[in-house]
């Protein structure tokens, strides 16, 4: 048994409940061109529902939706920058015209940066893109949509980060501090949701193997999980209409990192001592 699968354990799916409980139900998934998304997006094809895919890259999209031509799944494709206040609106308007309405929102467009803050001094712009794409689009989305989910019993589910719930680590200032700030605001209206028979799902995420890690070195070699067990747990999550997933070793996790981070940042310190 290799590292991988223990540290990443497959995930059993009872495809018999996730066909009965996603049969004819209209499904939003953002950032599906790539990585998470788009094995979603390949996942639930094999059911008779609705997808709508939406990211930047049209080409990525429309390949998506002609490779899924003979699946069960209607598949339906939104180019928007979801940055872009005229494209979020074509989206939502899109979103109000169904006629079934909504049922499931999965929160998955996302950007990561990796840099330091001494690169960052005259970088502001990395700060707003960032809670522009991880923060403000999904909260925009939600606001909207909220109405049309509590109609069909619906479910949202934010495809997180394990940073989230970690002490945060070096160089990723713009992207930990706007996918916690998501993962707060969908936690804090969480309970208000469940009232109104909206459920709502955080998928706290330790690496994946997906086009957003390429660029950090070090990653290239680390465990990661593959975006088709995501795909799995993100699925799994519908039928369970579970509040959290995380890895089963997170707890270690939470400990271990308080110590690691005072070991990143010591030798900092002496240095300008
Ligand atoms: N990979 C990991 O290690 C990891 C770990 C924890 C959590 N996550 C989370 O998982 C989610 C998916 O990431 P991934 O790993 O699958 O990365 P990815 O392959 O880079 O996918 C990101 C997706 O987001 C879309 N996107 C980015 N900016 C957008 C914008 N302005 N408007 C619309 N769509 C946009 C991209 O499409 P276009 O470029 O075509 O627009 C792409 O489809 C993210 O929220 C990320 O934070 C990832």
């Amino acid at each position: 048994m290799g590292l991988e699968s223990i540290i990443f354990p497959p995930t059993y799916l009872n495809r018999k409940k996730l066909r009965s409980h996603v049969n004819r139900k209209t499904i939003l998934i953002t950032g599906a061109s790539s990585g998470i998304g788009e094995a979603l997006t390949y996942q639930l094809a094999n059911y008779s529902c609705h997808l709508i895919i939406v990211a930047r890259r049209e080409e990525k999209l429309k390949k998506i939706k002609e490779n899924l031509n003979k699946f069960p799944a209607t598949v339906n494709i939104y180019k928007a920058d979801l940055r872009n206040e005229h494209e979020m609106e074509g989206l939502l308007s899109l979103l109000h015209a169904l006629p079934n309405g909504l049922d499931i929102i999965v929160s998955n467009a996302g950007k990561s940066i990796n840099r330091s803050i001494y690169d960052s001094l005259d970088r502001y712009h990395d700060f707003t893109r960032t809670m522009n794409i991880n923060y403000f689009a999904p909260v925009n989305i939600l606001l909207s949509t909220i109405p049309l989910l509590k109609k069909n019993n619906g479910q949202i589910i934010n495809i997180s980060t394990i940073n989230a719930l970690l002490a945060p680590v070096p160089y990723f200032a713009a992207y930990q501090a706007s996918k916690s700030a998501f993962d707060v605001w969908l936690r804090s209206v969480s309970s208000e949701l469940t009232t109104e028979g909206i459920a709502t799902t955080s998928i706290y995420l330790p690496l994946v193997r997906t086009p957003m890690i390429q660029p950090t070195i070090a990653y290239r070699s680390m465990p990661a999980m593959s975006p088709e067990n995501v795909a799995t747990i993100i699925c799994k999550s519908m039928y369970t209409r579970r509040k959290k997933y995380q890895p089963w070793w997170l707890i270690f996790g939470q400990i271990l990192s308080v110590f690691a981070r005072r070991l990143t940042i010591l030798p900092k310190k002496e240095k300008k001592e």
